[in-house]
């Protein structure tokens, strides 16, 4: 009897934390109201004086949610910060946005909304306002208390890596295929630095020739936009058809051989994209609609990767900083 009773309990006490581990729509309902208006009207500002600024938002998230979770920790400064990681120095951007963002929130609910969803928000509302999908997106996570420099140069992907390893760091924050090529439709928008790309137009991997994955017309339009003696710092679009525009044109430049980094191309034109992601990229090339509700769907689940809640970490009153006490 005791023993039953014992376990009614615990199943109970169980069942609490399943419930509070979850994510929710209207997490800030109440304690918030206005958070999703205010949210949307900050990043439109922010659009409208830099149409880039929905593409660099929308890769913050990724980047904060890859390493430890979708918990902030890419927002945190220090030269031993996430910030000075190899995939995000000299390139993730926005900072200063997600600050307007934070303090506009904080005028209208003072130390409730996490630094987390804000950017699980803007990265919606990016998306949404740059012709994309959108989505409900769920909230109530909350803000880390230290940052994993080693985490972001480990796991976040680089555009020289394989399709495999690409696809293997996904899967180990819990991400399928379908996922990798959905979410790497995100290069739909926004741009890419010469330095990225540039061992692409040339002696591509010791060949003597370029890649040849690439289309040969890209190839000297790419060239001109990279001097072969330049830093390696002029930007060229992701998605050289339509720029700023959330479309379906990131898949058929794939088909064309039109992808800009090595990793993108590969979604199509690798051995291992043969077998697995070729056909996905294909598909999302003929009918966008299903693009949309894929990528709409991927992000949810991104955003889902390992959230802080409960009492878990804490709501940080600066983006930027832990709290003192
Ligand atoms: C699949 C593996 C991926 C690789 C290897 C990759 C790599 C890159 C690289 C090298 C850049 C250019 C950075 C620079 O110029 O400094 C870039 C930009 C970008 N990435 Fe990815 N990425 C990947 C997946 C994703 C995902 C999953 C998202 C979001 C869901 C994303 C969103 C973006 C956006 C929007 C930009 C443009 C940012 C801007 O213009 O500020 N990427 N990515
Ligand atoms: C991460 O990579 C950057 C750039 O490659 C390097 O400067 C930094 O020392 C690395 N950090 C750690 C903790 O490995
Ligand atoms: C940092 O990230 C690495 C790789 O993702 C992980 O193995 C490690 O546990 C993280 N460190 C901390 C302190 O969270
Ligand atoms: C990936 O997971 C989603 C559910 O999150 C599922 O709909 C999709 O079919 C999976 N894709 C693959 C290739 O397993
Ligand atoms: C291409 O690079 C390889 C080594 O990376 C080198 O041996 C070869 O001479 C180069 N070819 C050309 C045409 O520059
Ligand atoms: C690109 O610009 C950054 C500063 O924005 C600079 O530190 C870096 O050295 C430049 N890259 C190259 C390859 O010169
Ligand atoms: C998509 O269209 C291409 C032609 O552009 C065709 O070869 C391919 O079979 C189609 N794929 C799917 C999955 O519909």
């Amino acid at each position: 009897m005791q023993s039953s009773y014992t376990f009614w309990i615990l199943n109970f006490l169980m069942l609490c934390l399943v419930v509070r581990s979850q994510l929710s729509e209207d997490f800030y309902s109440k304690s918030c109201p206005k958070l999703m208006s205010i949210v949307r009207k900050e990043v439109k500002n922010a659009i409208m004086n830099e149409m880039r600024m929905a593409a660099s938002l929308l890769r913050l998230h990724f980047h904060d949610c890859f390493v430890n979770g979708c918990d902030a920790s890419l927002l945190l400064d220090g030269s031993d910060g996430e910030k000075f990681a190899g995939p995000n120095i000299n390139s993730a951007r926005g900072f200063e946005v997600i600050d307007a963002i934070k303090n506009a929130v904080e005028s209208a609910c003072s130390d409730v909304v996490s630094c987390a969803d804000i950017l699980a928000i803007a990265a919606r509302d990016s998306v949404l306002l740059s012709g994309g999908p959108s989505w409900k997106v769920l909230v109530g996570r909350r803000d880390g208390v230290m940052a994993n420099q080693t985490g972001a140069n480990l796991s976040l992907p680089s555009p020289f890596e394989s399709l495999d390893i690409i696809i293997a760091k996904f899967a180990a924050v819990g991400l399928n295929i379908t996922h990798v090529v959905a979410l790497s439709g995100a290069h739909t928008i926004g741009l890419s630095r010469c330095a990225l790309f540039s061992n692409r137009l040339s002696n591509f991997s010791g060949t003597g020739a370029p890649d040849s994955t690439l289309d040969t017309g890209l190839i000297s339009q790419l060239q001109n936009a990279c001097p072969a003696n330049g830093d390696g710092n002029n930007t060229v679009p992701l998605d050289i058809r339509s720029r700023d525009l959330f479309d379906n044109h990131y898949f058929t430049n794939l088909v064309n051989g039109r992808g800009i980094l090595q990793s993108d191309q590969s979604l199509f034109s690798s051995d291992v994209a043969i077998s697995t992601t070729k056909s996905i990229a294909q598909l999302y090339s003929n009918n966008s609609a299903v693009f949309f509700d894929d990528f709409a769907s991927s992000m949810i689940k991104m955003g889902n990767i390992s959230p802080l809640t409960g009492s878990n970490g804490q709501i940080r009153k600066n983006c930027r900083i832990v709290n003192s006490s």
